[in-house]
């Protein structure tokens, strides 16, 4: 009898299975707090970039008991350039929850998983399936493109997303799901991938429609993408006579909620941090410009600089920092951005 699809793949995992810091060894049991860390850190981000937060992270926190104690400042700060910080907050309030809620055990259900900040649907069932082997289907894009070709479903993405949900439900084996589940990312990772496929070195090559339909590499299809919206501001850079820069720390909720930022205007409506009436108009503007690329909107920020006058004051709420300080404060990747082109210009 010929093998399930199932079998195939973890024979070929079994043998190909990436080393990656948060799996467990063959035959060890994987450490929730490890598989939830990391499946939150590569929502959104590569796993190359995730490795060294991840190493990082368990250093600084290295239990579930240590992040939840651990000062927002302190997680934020250790976040800082991997983006989407709404992840980090929800990170500490859901690493919060463990201890109080559940006395520092992560709850082993989708159900249960699903309730808590910062897990949605695939990090819910990637922890069930890997850290507590429930037969449990994550659906990621890797995964979305191994079965679109598989299938040789033409359906444009987003549409796509509900049938190979359905698809990949019914192919979970009851023995090993999480194995399975990271096999599949391995494979679409290594070699489904989304250019050139290397389909002779798939444990899938004889099943697989798309090959046999030669339209692998144009699988799966997107509906055509929006422009994204653009938006223009300006950045203030205010050094004191230490060379110290002005920072504002932006409110919690909404985007870069709770990192700190040069003083800027004209970007994000509610969030312009003015500086006082009292400093001369005496900018002088940096030359060239900072674009960095939001989920939602493309946005240029042109800088101006000044020293502060002798006697200035920081309003309340700003604070002065050191740019040999900006690496171990929580600066979102586009105020690090505008620190370079600054200190470049100044050299
Ligand atoms: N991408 C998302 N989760 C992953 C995991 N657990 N292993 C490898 N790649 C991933």
């Amino acid at each position: 009898m010929r093998d399930s699809p199932a079998s195939q793949l973890l024979a070929w995992y079994d043998q190909h299975a990436r080393t990656l810091p948060w799996r467990a060894k063959g035959g060890e049991v994987a450490d929730p707090y490890h598989v939830w860390l990391s499946e939150i850190m590569l929502q959104q981000t590569t796993v190359a970039t995730v490795k060294p937060y991840f190493e990082k992270f368990l250093h600084l926190f290295p239990t579930v008991e240590a992040l939840a104690s651990a000062r927002d400042e302190q997680v934020m700060a250790a976040w800082a350039g991997l983006g989407y910080y709404s992840r980090a907050r929800n990170l500490l309030k859901c690493a919060r929850q463990i201890v109080s809620d559940y006395g520092g055990q992560f709850p082993d259900t989708e159900d249960a998983l699903l309730a808590l900040p910062g897990i949605g649907p695939y990090t819910a069932a990637a922890l069930a399936a890997i850290a507590f082997n429930q037969p449990a289907a994550p659906v990621d894009g890797n995964i979305e493109r191994v079965l679109a070709r598989i299938t040789a479903d033409t359906t444009p993405l987003p549409d796509l997303k509900k049938v190979i949900k359905s698809v990949c439900q019914s192919m979970v084996p009851d023995h090993r799901p999480g194995d399975f589940a990271q096999a599949m990312m391995d494979l679409g990772a290594t070699i489904c991938t989304p250019k050139r496929p290397n389909c002779a070195a798939c444990p899938w090559h004889q099943n697989c429609r798309a090959r046999h339909q030669q339209i692998a590499d144009t699988l799966p299809r997107r509906a055509p993408k929006k422009p994204k919206p653009e938006r223009v501001g300006t950045v203030f850079w205010l050094e004191n006579h230490k060379a110290e820069v002005l920072m504002a720390r932006r409110p919690d909720k909404g985007l870069l909620g709770g990192m700190l930022m040069f003083p800027s205007i004209g970007w994000d409506a509610h969030n312009d941090t003015r500086l006082p009436e009292s400093l001369p108009d005496a900018w002088h503007k940096i030359s060239g410009e900072v674009v960095h690329v939001f989920t939602h909107f493309r946005l240029t920020l042109k800088v101006e600089a000044q020293t502060a006058p002798k006697g200035f004051r920081k309003p309340r709420g700003y604070q002065w920092v050191a740019p040999q300080h900006f690496a171990e404060e929580a600066l979102p990747s586009v105020m690090r951005k505008i620190a370079t082109h600054v200190l470049r210009e100044s050299v």
